[in-house]
């Protein structure tokens, strides 16, 4: 013990003499490029030579010197030819954020590596998943909180062992400081910064169903009838590779799916959307028309000898699109176009785009692959500097196609690989995950942590996509993920069945509570997603957003909250006394709402209203657009002083007119006065709610009042 003191002490007195090794910075450029937002550099050169942002959503030019007295200053070395940054962290400081990483919620203790990786069946070790976001949001004891943004999209190592420590090898980068009172107004300047998530179309925040893979089209419509047949809500069904012809894009399965747009439209008649995968390799197979048009045109990313890059990956050797390259996105974006004319798919899923190669030690191309990439985002270089990209440029050309496609729709796009900033035009799941207990505890975290990184629309694979469950474990899935921003069920091929009925009558009876609760929670959610996509708030949020100055609070990962109204308990975990476990002081007097009716379950989260807020809740639809929204219930929870607020967020669910005011927004205010309550509304956009709707009023907490009004 005595020893072990001894040499922690040394340890802190030698480490200030590690950097005579090295060549530290005298004093960083800095530059005020926001309202307390301030970018660091290490010195003039690298100012001056520095390559363009990919993660900002567009160039910020200074704005003046950096605010006196601004609390973070970063300290920049150079160490072992690498571009070192440090910033000192006070007591109490909990750290968070870097976007898809396992774990815990709280990342203090951990090392990251910024670095896109096929992580299939990965764990909580894991330092480097699918998406790179070199990003650390901090929260200090007392509450208020800053965000670190590591402006480069080389690999990146983040250690936040003491304080936060980036290392990258490449051309020196600069660091991008916001200082804010509280954490959820650092994310909203960064969503400002990077971009916010476009609103998605409705349909897209119902529950989806996936398996790699629903083939032939005749399993895909059996599906849809048992979803149907069985009083299961369901938005979305998705189309695996083996819709494909030999697993090559932008082809179908001459057999199995001879007609896809009959498919389509088919599931369209019952009320589904489909989603289509589209992986970024194309098979080196001359005749193959992407292949021959893509060599034609010289769209391939290349080895240093001027050759394509030919890596393995489902259908063979393949080539890769360098989609940093405008033309490149155009001629991907006009292929997305035609496919989905003629599959009638609503939306893409992109995968595989870190981009994974098998059979290779690195599990991606060669590092000395060239990218032609425009000089927007650097100009050509080698795959050092765009790996982190690959994904986020696929997906773009892919927003873009979607959207030139059907200018009058909003696309919906998957992207299994992406980068800070990606949120701007792809949602997010979190790859191939496991289902077990570390998996579905870890969940909650990751999409928790995509949230404070800008990334709001995200989940996991529902019921894991490796390993078997019991049926127990998979009704958790169900009734946590059914709370989540993106909520898809998906599987591996040759997994067991997991769909809601796989596992008998009881566990399909708790699948179905839960996807009733999201269908009866849709107005509010999709005023949440509104809400998100105009703040830059995350959809779900921690439960610390509720309390940031309370420490425990800061590493309670059983409770999250839905927008800012709503706190989901979850309760996976066997321990003897949940209700004693980091709940929020503040949260312990909001009352539970009982959203659709049953007996307490473990698998089924309870929720909670804030006090002071009105909660929109719509009637269970076996779909999203079913029928309008005739019925609102409002969940009242008042306040100590006997007052809520709520609103109710609503538009075409599809399309822009609402960014022409084509929307409604109904403010809610309820006020107890004596014995009665009253309840007023005010309107906002000139998008008409259905005629002749029918409220009803629900007052909680054991509140016995006369409702007068509206
Ligand atoms: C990858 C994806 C997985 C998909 C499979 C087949 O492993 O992560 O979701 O099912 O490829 O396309």
């Amino acid at each position: 013990m005595v020893m072990r003191r001894f040499w922690r002490g040394l340890q802190a007195a030698l480490a200030p003499l590690a950097l005579f090794g090295a060549a530290a910075h005298a004093d960083p450029i800095a530059e005020r490029i926001g309202d307390r937002v301030v970018r660091f550099w290490p010195d003039a050169a690298a100012q001056a030579s520095a390559l363009p942002s990919v993660a900002l959503q567009a160039p910020m030019p200074a704005l003046g010197p950096a605010p006196e007295g601004f609390p973070v200053t970063p300290v920049f070395t150079n160490e072992g030819g690498g571009h070192v940054v440090r910033i000192t962290t006070s007591r109490g400081t909990s750290l968070y954020g870097a976007g898809e990483i396992g774990g815990r919620l709280e990342h203090s203790g951990r090392t990251i590596v910024c670095w896109n990786t096929d992580a299939y069946a990965y764990n909580g070790q894991s330092p480097s998943l699918y998406q790179s976001h070199p990003w650390v949001l901090a929260v200090r004891a007392d509450g208020s909180s800053f965000g670190v943004l590591a402006d480069t999209p080389n690999r990146l190592v983040m250690n936040l062992s003491h304080g936060i420590e980036f290392r990258a090898q490449g051309p020196p980068f600069a660091v991008i400081v916001i200082e804010r009172s509280t954490p959820q107004a650092v994310v909203q300047a960064l969503a400002d910064l990077t971009g916010h998530m476009p609103l998605p179309p409705r349909w897209a925040i119902g529950f989806q169903q996936c398996r790699y893979s629903y083939a032939p089209s005749t399993e895909v419509e059996r599906i849809a009838r048992e979803f149907r047949s069985r009083d299961l809500p369901c938005d979305v069904l998705w189309m695996d590779i083996d819709y494909m012809d030999q697993h090559r894009s932008f082809t179908f399965d001459p057999v199995g799916f001879a007609n896809p747009k009959g498919l389509a439209d088919t599931l369209h008649s019952r009320g589904f959307r489909s989603v289509w995968i589209l992986d970024p390799h194309i098979r080196q197979e001359p005749g193959y028309e992407p292949y021959d048009q893509g060599t034609k045109y010289d769209y391939w990313v290349k080895m240093p000898d001027g050759s394509p890059y030919v890596g393995k990956v489902w259908p063979g050797m393949c080539v890769f699109p360098d989609f940093t390259r405008r033309d490149v996105r155009a001629w991907w974006g006009s292929m997305t176009a035609e496919f989905v004319q003629r599959s009638g798919a609503d939306g893409i899923w992109n995968d595989m785009n870190e981009p994974a190669v098998f059979d290779v030690t690195s599990k991606t191309m060669e590092l000395t692959a060239r990218h032609e990439a425009d000089a927007d985002l650097g100009g050509p270089g080698f795959h050092t500097r765009y790996h982190n990209i690959y994904g986020m440029q696929m997906a773009r050309a892919t927003f873009d196609g979607l959207h030139g496609a059907r200018p009058n729709r909003r696309p919906f796009v998957l992207s299994r690989a992406n980068h800070l900033g990606g949120q701007r035009f792809a949602a997010a799941w979190t790859g191939d995950n496991r289902s077990n207990d570390e998996h579905l505890l870890m969940a909650l975290p990751m999409v928790l942590n995509l949230g404070l990184s800008a990334q709001p629309f995200a989940g996991p694979d529902i019921g894991g996509y490796a390993e078997a469950c019991t049926g127990d474990q998979f009704a958790k899935w169900f009734g946590m993920g059914a709370l989540f921003p993106f909520s898809r069920a998906h599987a591996e091929k040759g997994n067991i069945r997991k769909e809601p009925w796989s596992f008998g009558p009881r566990i399909e009876a708790l699948c179905r509570r839960a996807l009733q609760t999201r269908y009866r929670l849709l107005p509010y959610l999709y005023t949440v997603f509104e809400e998100a996509s105009r703040t830059g708030l995350p959809v779900a949020r921690p439960a610390f957003f509720a309390d940031p100055k309370t420490e425990w609070v800061r590493s309670n990962e059983h409770e999250f909250l839905l927008g800012g109204d709503l706190l989901a308990r979850v309760d996976l975990e066997d321990v003897p006394d949940p209700a004693q476990r980091n709940l929020s002081d503040d949260a312990r007097s909001w009352p539970e709402a009982s959203i659709v009716d049953g007996p307490k379950e473990r698998a089924i989260p309870a929720l909670h209203v804030r006090a002071g807020a009105i909660v929109p809740l719509g009637p269970v639809m076996a779909y999203s657009d079913e029928r309008p929204l005739d019925e609102i219930e409002l969940l009242v929870a008042l306040d100590a002083h006997g007052h809520a607020e709520g609103v109710l967020y609503e538009d075409a669910g599809d399309g822009y007119g609402y960014q022409k005011g084509e929307f409604s927004r109904t403010h809610f205010t309820a006020t107890r006065e004596g014995d009665t309550a009253s309840l007023r509304a005010t309107h906002e956009g000139t998008w008409a709610p259905p005629a002749g709707r029918h409220y009803r009023v629900t007052l909680l907490g054991g509140a016995k009042l006369k409702v007068a009004g509206p």
